[in-house]
């Protein structure tokens, strides 16, 4: 199976016309462009052969309706969009994202046939903790956030993302490529432990925090990884570029 590679663009570029030369040049097949949500309306004629996604959705699956400041999901299908990340760090921390309005957003979305990217991961004080406490966090994390949709049906990516190794622009994080791993493996062991609940879903595991062209080729050696969610190094296509090649060949 061929790796997925996800940009998340977060707040960046800043105007249209970037985002628009932005991918078209990292427009490839098993690549998800994920920009910020104004862009979508003109992406979608430019994002071809990978898939467009988004960052955000509301629990609110209507196309239409009474529903002020709703981004629903169904309403952003109709632009094309085919993948949501939901609970990223960064959301959960600024803009007040709890796990249960996280279980909402998931369900939302798979109801409305767009992939969840649930990102789950430990704060540094709890990776100080040690491992196991980390595992307990991120095991706990996945369980709230996949609370509503036991029992059904559907694709799933879990992005395991440790908060501490987001933005951190590739410094030191290469070395934990096994914790990494081996996170990723808890998850879907986690998961199939419970089969009945799960049994009918198909789950991706990736790993996010400072990917970049020199670090993820260790990455890529963890079996249990099948792709990846790029922050910062998504901004620049050309290592962007060399990333896909390096994952896909
Ligand atoms: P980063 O971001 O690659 O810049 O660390 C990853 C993410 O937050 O999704």
């Amino acid at each position: 199976m061929k790796h997925l590679v996800i940009a998340n663009w977060k707040m960046n570029p800043m105007s249209l016309k970037e985002a628009i030369s932005l991918a078209k040049e990292e427009d490839k097949k098993d690549v998800v462009i994920i920009p910020p949500t104004p862009y979508i309306p003109a992406l979608q004629t430019v994002v071809k052969k990978g898939s467009l996604g988004v960052q955000d959705v509301d629990p609110i699956n209507a196309v239409n309706g009474p529903y002020t400041s709703a981004l629903s999901p169904a309403f952003l299908k109709k632009f094309g969009v085919r993948y949501t990340i939901i609970g990223h760090s960064e959301a959960r921390a600024n803009l007040g994202e709890s796990d249960a309005i996280i279980a909402h957003k998931i369900k939302s979305a798979l109801d409305a046939g767009i992939i969840p990217i649930l990102c789950v991961g430990e704060t540094k004080e709890v990776r100080d903790m040690g491992y196991t406490k980390a595992r307990e966090f991120v095991l706990d994390q996945l369980e709230r956030g996949l609370d509503l949709i036991k029992g059904g049906v559907g694709k799933i990516i879990i992005a395991y993302e440790p908060v501490w190794a987001i933005s951190t622009n590739n410094e030191g994080v290469a070395d934990d490529s096994e914790g990494a791993g081996e996170m990723i493996q808890n998850i879907k062991a986690h998961l199939s432990s419970s089969m009945k609940l799960w049994a009918q879903y198909k789950i991706i595991g990736v790993y996010g925090g400072s990917v970049g062209v020199n670090n993820v080729g260790v990455f890529l050696k963890e079996r249990s990884i099948d792709g990846f969610l790029v922050g910062s190094a998504s901004l620049r296509s050309k290592e962007f570029l060399r990333i896909v090649e390096i994952v896909n060949g």
